[in-house]
């Protein structure tokens, strides 16, 4: 038996964009934390049901569903399906699903925006509005969103409309949480900073470069996705009553800190360790 905790006790979650990366690691907890259920889904299908197998080898009530979060009739399926498979609708929604498009806005073109806002933006909205009726019905949820420092909370010279849908998602976040706080659902985001997952490996040389900078980061390293995984563990579960509207932001500290000064403030660093 591979269930290690019990701080998502009889929750029943439904994450998105979980057949690799920060969603996998985030099922794999919750299973591992007790969950009565969890579904991973995404769109590719056979990484996703091979993961979901594993899991479910382990004696963890995990199942894979298709869902691309840009069809409001797979977010429909998806969620029927938890309730046939676990006996409710999600208590817990992970909205963690995103498209990479990496460049500025000149070089972004009309057409790869509008995907990624479809995917990184609109993808959010389907899939809370899929899960908000049975946790309005039930009186209670958590909604929890993985947004990003990368435009919700600081820009970079990259990532176009990426930046401009975390900020979205972000917003939209807070809407929920004030909207339908009263229904007894909590809303909250997670603002990760770069992770070690297939996005920063997929570009030839993005990693590298990403590497390089976070040498300058207060955490100076690049996370694992399980450390990020367990600020969802946390607003997925109980312990978490009174935290709505709210971000946590898991990043190393890269976005509180000014790291041009921090580059250039290195050799007084150096002084100061020998004073
Ligand atoms: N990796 C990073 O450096 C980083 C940094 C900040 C925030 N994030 C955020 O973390 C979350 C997880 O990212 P990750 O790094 O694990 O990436 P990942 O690429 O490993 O996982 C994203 C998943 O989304 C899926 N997906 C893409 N389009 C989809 C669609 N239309 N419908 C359903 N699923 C779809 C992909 O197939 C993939 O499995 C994302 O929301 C991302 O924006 C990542």
């Amino acid at each position: 038996m591979a269930v290690k905790g019990d701080r998502l006790q009889g929750k029943v979650a439904l994450i998105s964009g979980s057949a690799r990366g920060l969603g996998l690691e985030i099922g794999r907890l919750y299973a591992e934390q007790g969950a009565a259920g969890v579904m991973l889904s995404d769109i590719l299908d056979d990484v996703g049901q091979a993961a979901a197998d594993k899991l479910a080898g382990l004696g963890l009530p995990v199942v894979y569903q298709h869902l691309d979060v840009t069809s409001i009739a797979d977010w429909d399926a998806a969620v029927a399906r938890c309730a046939s498979e676990f006996g409710h609708t999600p208590d817990v929604l992970v909205s963690n699903a995103y498209f990479f498009s990496l460049p500025p806005i000149m070089g972004e073109d009309p057409e790869t925006w509008a995907k990624s806002i479809d995917v990184n933006l609109t993808g959010h909205y389907h899939g809370f509005r899929a899960v908000l009726p049975g946790m309005i019905e039930r009186g209670k949820g958590s909604i929890v969103a993985i947004s990003s420092t990368n435009g919700a909370d600081v820009a970079f010279p990259s990532q176009a409309s990426y930046q401009a849908a975390k900020a979205g998602v972000s917003s939209l976040i807070r809407h929920v949480a004030t909207t339908h706080g009263p229904d007894g659902v909590r809303a909250n985001s997670i603002h990760p900073g770069p992770m070690n997952t297939a996005a920063i490996n997929s570009a030839p040389g993005f990693y590298e470069a990403v590497d390089a900078i976070a040498k300058s980061f207060p955490i100076g390293r690049i996370p694992e996705p399980e450390e990020v995984a367990w600020a969802a563990v946390y607003l997925g579960s109980d312990e978490s009553s009174y935290t709505t509207g709210s971000k946590i932001v898991v990043d190393g500290g890269s976005s509180s800190s000014l790291l041009v000064a921090r580059a250039a403030l290195a050799p007084a660093h150096e002084m100061n360790k020998k004073a």
